[in-house]
């Protein structure tokens, strides 16, 4: 026995990543196990056929016999526009599933008995660092949000002294310190901003202040209980937020550049920005919503679309590490070949529901849906 491993061009519109990088497909393939990519899948990622050929990839032209003879199927989005037919039953799918919005296409992988692995649920737990896409994909995503703020921005960010006088540096204003957040803040430092994180978890403090950045200290106490055991902040009351959000409209009124990247995973994203404190924004100021394919942190984001409201200019960009394709899809390949490796055993696929990684991750087993949206 052997096990074939499958990578299809994506048709998901705007999504340049790919499954698997020519590197990680070296990595993966062994005596046992083959892989197979769809003509031309790494394209947009800037991964040429040659490539994935001179690491021992099979190049397939044709989608159906490629889908049809997987054992595993490695793909970036949900499987859309007649993909999922032609995956072959009984076989295994990983991708970024889009579990909490996704339900119906679970009854579909589910009748056809195809095993679903969403990299969305894999748990933020020590083994499975390396299969945590969400991480890798919102570490580009941070790192981008200053990038797009800062080029919309009319000002520069280090302080400059120059014989034609001295230019103060901007101010940064990071909403949400987790993975997102703090590589905003480490990219807006290293780029000389004067920056701050802020974050209702405790614990976030210290990881902001290490990255030289200074700590928007609303109420500690009120603080010191807002985190739950998985790592992820929990729903504050809508009393809690409000306090917070009239001393939060003062810390706003000073930033140039505002990165909101709040999130309680499985809801919508909590409104820290109200129309009311845009108003009383600096003109020229930016927000960059990362959270706007939840609904957004600021209430005047439309995602995927650039607001003027008052002067100050709010993007709300989508699908944020599809504009980094090439190194979205080698951390995302990393984390594909991770977790697929925990599911090959010898020269065969066995999925253990009882595995501290595999089964919360399973959406869809052996015709039954696993996961409650
Ligand atoms: P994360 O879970 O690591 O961090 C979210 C942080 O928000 C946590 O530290 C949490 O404590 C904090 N938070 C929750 N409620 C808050 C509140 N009321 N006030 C202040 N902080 C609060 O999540 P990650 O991976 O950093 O992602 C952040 C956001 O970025 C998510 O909404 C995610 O969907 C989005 N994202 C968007 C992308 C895009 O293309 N637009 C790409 C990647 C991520």
């Amino acid at each position: 026995m052997s096990v074939r491993i499958c990578v299809p061009c994506e048709t998901t519109s705007g999504e340049t990543r790919v499954g698997l990088s020519p590197d990680a497909a070296k990595r993966l393939a062994s005596e046992t196990v083959s892989i197979a990519i769809e003509t031309g899948a790494g394209d947009a990622a800037g991964f040429q056929d040659a490539d994935y050929s001179e690491a021992g990839v099979e190049i397939v032209h044709d989608r159906a016999s490629l889908l049809g003879g997987a054992d595993v199927v490695l793909k970036v989005a949900p499987p859309m526009n007649g993909e999922l037919d032609e995956i072959r039953e009984g076989a295994v799918l990983i991708c970024l599933l889009r579990p909490h919005e996704n339900a119906p296409l679970f009854e579909q992988l589910a009748t056809r008995n195809i095993t679903s692995l969403s990299l969305e649920l894999v748990p933020r737990i020590t083994r499975a660092q390396s299969m945590d896409a969400l991480s890798s994909q919102s570490n580009l995503a941070g790192y981008k949000a200053v990038i797009l703020g800062a080029d919309n921005l009319d000002r520069i960010f280090p302080l400059l002294m120059t014989a034609a006088g001295t230019l103060s540096p901007a101010r940064v204003l990071v909403l949400g310190a987790g993975v997102a957040g703090l590589q905003a803040i480490a990219t807006a430092r290293r780029l000389g901003a004067d920056t701050w994180g802020y974050d209702i978890r405790s614990a976030a403090k210290e990881q902001v202040e290490s990255l030289g950045a200074k700590f928007v200290d609303l109420e500690e106490d009120q603080a010191k209980d807002a985190e739950t055991e998985g790592g992820y902040a929990k729903v504050l009351s809508e009393d809690e937020q409000a306090r917070k959000r009239e001393l939060l409209a003062q810390h706003l009124a000073k930033a140039d550049l505002v990165v909101t990247t709040a999130l309680v995973p499985g809801r919508p994203a909590p409104v820290l920005i109200t129309e009311d404190m845009v108003a009383s924004m600096k003109q020229g100021s930016v927000i960059v919503d990362l959270a706007g394919e939840a609904g957004g942190n600021c209430a005047l984001s439309e995602g995927g679309e650039t607001v003027v409201s008052g002067g100050v200019t709010i993007l709300a960009p989508l699908n944020v590490p599809a504009s980094l394709p090439y190194h979205a899809s080698q951390l995302l390949a990393r984390n594909l070949s991770s977790l697929v490796k925990t599911l090959i055993h010898e020269d065969e696929i066995v999925v253990d529901l009882d595995d501290d990684v595999i089964g919360p991750c399973c959406v869809t087993h052996a015709g039954e849906i696993r996961f409650n949206t």
